[in-house]
């Protein structure tokens, strides 16, 4: 017995010693080959971090106040040039490492991954190359991932993942390759994910529908295929979904229930995405953005599309979308972009539009089978900069009104259509207009 309470005092006494042996000695080398590897001129760090003050009170680090250990590295925004120096790796009690806005090349030092306290790694903004130590994906206490804006090239770690505590994940604007592992799902605090601008290919795993608490979920821009899992429809925390620029396809959404009740952005433009807007999309309730333009969207827009009462921009442009334009879409006040252009919409302009007091920009082009006069109340909202019908069948005279309300109006585009009567002489009062297309169309009488 007493030899057990002698051994554990003795362990714990080398123990304290390498601990103080430590303190003074590793963290200070670590931290001075790190400067060493610091080539930008004159920084003023070398007048700051020299011996003859504790490492403890140099710029940018924080010491663990029982311990007098490193416990973060905040450096950003500092205008550092140089490698990241692989010692980093043996400030062990490091938590908080920032070099955020710098210019540091070369790659990020394995061992980093290995630093058991870390919850904080934050190096976007830089010109880092290769591929990111994988054992970021497997750590059991980091939270932020931060290497967005580098030039990362490696595959990204298919591997399982395991990182229980992770809730940012930025790898956005570097060019990362491989797949999203079906592992993610292991990190269910994940509130931030960003994989936008890469070239990651593959499908998105159903498994990410087990990150309960994401919010922003972001991979614009990347090579991924198949169809949206429909387990990302019961993320109800969800407030931006962006899915753009890939290579999705499948229906677009689930005729079964969406429990995005809280969803704000949802962005799917620029894939192959087939099938029609489901007219449950009146679940989204908290909408702001809707953007599912240039895919392969059939079908006519819900009747009922003016449910969402928050919308804010409404993009539906280049798709086979037929029908004709709902007149709810005039209860939603808050609208300010419009676009349906280069569709197979039919039929007349509906004069409800002319309540949409918000509007800043409408585009019908290209649907070429408008028909009708344009509504005179269109003319009459004050906040429109960009009016384009070009390319549809609309027909009758341009109210005589024509530009004494439309203050903001930078262009309106009329050209093919079968406008006809005199072009308003009122049009001259739209003071900031650059841009006027009224070729093509029937008009009669003088030019202005
Ligand atoms: C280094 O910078 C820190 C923070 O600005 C300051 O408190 C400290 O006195 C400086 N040390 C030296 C040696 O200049
Ligand atoms: C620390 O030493 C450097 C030279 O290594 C000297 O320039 C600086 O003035 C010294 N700072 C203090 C606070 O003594
Ligand atoms: C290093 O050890 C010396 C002597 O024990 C002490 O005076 C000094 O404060 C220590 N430095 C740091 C950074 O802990
Ligand atoms: C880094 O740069 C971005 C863009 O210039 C800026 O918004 C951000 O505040 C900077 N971060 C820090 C910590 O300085
Ligand atoms: C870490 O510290 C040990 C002991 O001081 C040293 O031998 C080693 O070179 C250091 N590693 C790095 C990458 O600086
Ligand atoms: C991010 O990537 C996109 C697409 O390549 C590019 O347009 C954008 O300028 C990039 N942003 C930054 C800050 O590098
Ligand atoms: C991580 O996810 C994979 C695949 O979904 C699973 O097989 C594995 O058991 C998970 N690992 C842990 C530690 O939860
Ligand atoms: C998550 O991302 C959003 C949008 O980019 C940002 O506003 C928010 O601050 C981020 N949250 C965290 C915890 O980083
Ligand atoms: C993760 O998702 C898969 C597929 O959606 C599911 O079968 C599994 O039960 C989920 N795991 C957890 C831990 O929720
Ligand atoms: C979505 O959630 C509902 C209700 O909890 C559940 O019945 C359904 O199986 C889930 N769907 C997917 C694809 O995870
Ligand atoms: C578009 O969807 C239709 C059926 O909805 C399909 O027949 C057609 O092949 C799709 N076109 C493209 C380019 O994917
Ligand atoms: C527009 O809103 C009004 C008032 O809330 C309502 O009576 C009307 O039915 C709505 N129109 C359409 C087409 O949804």
């Amino acid at each position: 017995m007493e030899k057990h309470i002698f051994l554990l005092i003795l362990l714990f006494l080398i123990q304290f010693s390498i601990s103080i042996a430590f303190s003074n000695e590793t963290d200070q080398q670590a931290l001075l080959a790190f400067q060493n590897l610091i080539t930008s001129p004159n920084h003023f760090l070398a007048n700051n971090w020299t011996k003859n003050a504790s490492f403890c009170s140099w710029f940018g680090v924080t010491c663990s106040s029982k311990r007098q250990r490193v416990v973060a590295l905040t450096l950003p925004d500092l205008l550092l040039q140089g490698t990241i120096s692989p010692s980093l790796a043996n400030l062990s009690f490091l938590s908080v490492l920032n070099l955020e806005n710098n210019s540091f090349h070369g790659v990020i030092p394995y061992g980093l991954g290995h630093l058991p306290r870390l919850q904080v790694i934050d190096i976007q903004n830089n010109k880092l190359q290769g591929s990111i130590p994988t054992s970021l994906f497997q750590h059991r206490r980091v939270q932020i991932i931060s290497l967005a804006f580098n030039k990362l090239d490696g595959e990204m770690w298919k591997g399982p993942w395991y990182a229980p505590e992770l809730r940012v994940l930025n790898l956005r604007n570097n060019s990362l390759t491989g797949i999203i592992p079906p592992s993610v799902g292991n990190a269910t605090k994940l509130m931030n994910f960003s994989l936008s601008y890469n070239k990651i290919n593959g499908n998105i795993p159903k498994e990410i529908g087990n990150l309960s608490q994401l919010t922003f979920l972001s991979l614009v821009d990347n090579q991924l295929t198949g169809s949206i899992p429909t387990s990302i429809f019961n993320i109800s925390s969800l407030l931006s979904l962006t899915l753009g620029r890939n290579s999705l396809s499948g229906p677009l959404l689930l005729d079964e229930g969406i429990f995005l009740s809280n969803l704000e952005r949802l962005s799917l433009s620029l894939n192959q995405i087939s099938g029609r807007i489901p007219s449950n999309i009146c679940q989204l309730i908290q909408l702001k953005i809707l953007s599912i333009s240039s895919n392969n969207i059939t079908g006519e827009i819900p009747k009922n599309i003016g449910c969402l009462s928050k919308l804010e921009e409404f993009y539906i442009g280049n798709n086979p979308i037929t029908g004709t334009i709902p007149t709810s879409l005039g209860n939603i006040s808050t609208l300010g972009n419009l676009y349906c252009e280069t569709n197979s919409l039919e039929g007349p302009i509906p004069p409800e539009l002319g309540k949409l007091s918000n509007l800043i920009e409408l585009d019908f082009e290209e649907d070429y089978n408008l028909i009708g006069q344009i509504p005179e109340a269109i003319f009459n909202i004050s906040s429109l900069e960009y009016i384009a019908l070009t390319s549809n069948k609309l027909s009758g005279r341009i109210p005589t009104s024509t530009g004494l309300h439309l203050p903001n109006l930078l262009e309106l585009h009329l050209s093919g259509n079968e406008l006809e009567g005199e072009i308003p002489l009122h049009i001259t009062n739209a003071s900031n207009l650059e841009r006027l297309g009224l070729a093509t169309n029937f008009f009669s009488g003088t030019t202005i």
